[in-house]
C-alpha cells in the first residue's frame, strides 16, 4: 500500500510487518501487524511517529509520497518511545538532518538513552500547540499508556486523535486503513488479546486518559497499530473502556496443566459441570501448549477463571506457575475464580493457587477440589460441582 490520505494534508505512512513471528519477542502475531505512522504536509510538514526498523525502505519512501513537492520534514512527532515506533529515528535524521523532534521531557531522556540524540529536540507539556499552518497540533499527556512517556497529539483542524498504542491492536492491514474499509469484527479478538498483553497492566491509567480525552472533539482515531478509526471511532473507544475497566462477559475459562492425564480428567468435569449449569462460553488451556497471550486474552474476557495444577517440586506446575505470574503482573481483578489440583505425597500446588488468589482482588469459589494421585469418584462429583456453582455465578 502506498500512502494514503486519512484526512485534509494528512497522509498513513504505515507499514505491515508479517515477518516477525513475536511481538516484542514475546506475544505471537500470526496475523502480522501495522506499524502506523502519519504525515501532515501543511505549510509545515509534520510526521507523528516512525515504524520498527525492519521496515525503514518502505516507510521512507511512503514519506518521500506523503510530503511530495515540499521535499523535507520540519517535525518529528514522537508520541511514544517503543522501537517499533522510534526505531528508524536515526536514519530519518540522515535523511532530514534539519528535523526537529517533538516529545515531552519523558521522551527527551528516552531519546537519548536509546539511540544519543539530545539536540534539536522541543520539549512540550500537557497541552501545548504547535502550529503547522492551517493545522494546529496539540499535545495531551498520557502517561502508561504504554510507556511513561506516552501522549497523545491531536489535530484541531482535522480533529484527528493520533493515540499512540491507545486503541491498536494485532493485525496487519489486509488492503484497507480505515474501519470501514476492514472487516472490522475480524479484529475483535486481536484487539483484545493486543490489550490485555500489553496495556491490560495500566488499565488505570487507560481509564485516566479517557477520562482527559473526553472533552475532545475527535472525527477519526489514528493509532499507531491497526486500523484508521473513522467510521466509529466510538467503537474502539468502548472496546477500551470496558476491557480496561475490567468488565468481562459472561463465560468461563480454564487453565489447567497435566502431566499424566490425572489433573487433566479433573478438568474435563468440571467443564461438563459448566455446561451442565447451562454455560456455553466455555473455553480451556492447556498450558503450556496455549501460548500464555492466548491464556491472558481468553482470562481478561471472561468472569469465570478456573486453574488447575498438579504439583511439581512441592509447589504449583512451572507452566501454571507462568500463568499466575502473568496473571498477578497484569493485575487481572473482579475474577470469579475456581481451583482443583493433584499431589503426590505431599501438597503444594492448590496451596500455592490458593495464595495466588487470596493476595489479588478475585473472589474464590467453594469447592476447591484436590487429589492426592488421581481423583476418587466423589472427588470427580465435586469438580463438576465446582464447574456448576461457578458457572451460575458468571452467567
Ligand atoms: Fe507499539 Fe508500546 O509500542
Amino acid at each position: 500500500m502506498g500512502p494514503t490520505q486519512i484526512a485534509d494534508h494528512t497522509f498513513w505512512v504505515g507499514v505491515n510487518d508479517r515477518e516477525t513471528d513475536l511481538f516484542e519477542s514475546v506475544w505471537p502475531i500470526p496475523r502480522g501487524i501495522s506499524y502506523n505512522a502519519y504525515v501532515i504536509a501543511d505549510e509545515k510538514v509534520a510526521l507523528v511517529d516512525t515504524v520498527k526498523s525492519n521496515s525503514f525502505d518502505t516507510f521512507i519512501e511512503k514519506v518521500r509520497h506523503g510530503i511530495g513537492s515540499r521535499g523535507k520534514v520540519d517535525y518529528l512527532i514522537v508520541n511514544h518511545m517503543e522501537p517499533d515506533h522510534s526505531g528508524v529515528i536515526r536514519r530519518l535524521l540522515d535523511c532530514y538532518p534539519d528535523l526537529k523532534i517533538v516529545g515531552n521531557k519523558k521522551t527527551a531522556a528516552l531519546l537519548d538513552a536509546f539511540y544519543g540524540i539530545s539536540e534539536n529536540v522541543h520539549v512540550v507539556t500537557d497541552g501545548d500547540t504547535l502550529r503547522l499552518g492551517s493545522h494546529t497540533l496539540q499535545f495531551h499527556l498520557t502517561p502508561m499508556v504504554h510507556w511513561p512517556e506516552t501522549m497523545m497529539t491531536y489535530d484541531m483542524h482535522t480533529k484527528v486523535l493520533f493515540a499512540g498504542d491507545a486503541f491498536g491492536t494485532f493485525g496487519a492491514l489486509d488492503g484497507g486503513v480505515f474501519d470501514d474499509e476492514v472487516d472490522v469484527d475480524y479484529y475483535d479478538d486481536e484487539i483484545l488479546r493486543y490489550f490485555s498483553n500489553i496495556v491490560g497492566k495500566y488499565s488505570k491509567m487507560v481509564q485516566k486518559a479517557l477520562g482527559k480525552l473526553s472533552g475532545l472533539d475527535i472525527a477519526e482515531i489514528a493509532s499507531t497499530h491497526g486500523p484508521v478509526w473513522r467510521e466509529h471511532p466510538e467503537r474502539i473507544v468502548s472496546i477500551y473502556d470496558k476491557w480496561s475497566a475490567q468488565e468481562p462477559d459472561p463465560g468461563l475459562v480454564i487453565v489447567y496443566g497435566s502431566m499424566y492425564r490425572n489433573t487433566e480428567c479433573m478438568m474435563e468435569h468440571v467443564a461438563k459441570g459448566a455446561v451442565e449449569a447451562g454455560l456455553k462460553d466455555v473455553r480451556v488451556h492447556n498450558v503450556p501448549r496455549s501460548h500464555l497471550s492466548y491464556v491472558l486474552r481468553d482470562a481478561w474476557r471472561y468472569q469465570g477463571l478456573v486453574l488447575g495444577t498438579p504439583t511439581y517440586d512441592a509447589g504449583i506446575f512451572p507452566p501454571m506457575d507462568a500463568v499466575v505470574r502473568l496473571l498477578e503482573e497484569k493485575r487481572l481483578a473482579k475474577r470469579t475464580v475456581g481451583l482443583f489440583g493433584t499431589y503426590g505425597w505431599s501438597g503444594g500446588g492448590v496451596k500455592g493457587l490458593r495464595a495466588f488468589v487470596e493476595g489479588a482482588d478475585l473472589e474464590l469459589v467453594e469447592p476447591v477440589v484436590e487429589a492426592c494421585c488421581s481423583a476418587t469418584e466423589e472427588q470427580l462429583d465435586s469438580c463438576r460441582e465446582l464447574g456448576r456453582c461457578i458457572a451460575q455465578r458468571v452467567m
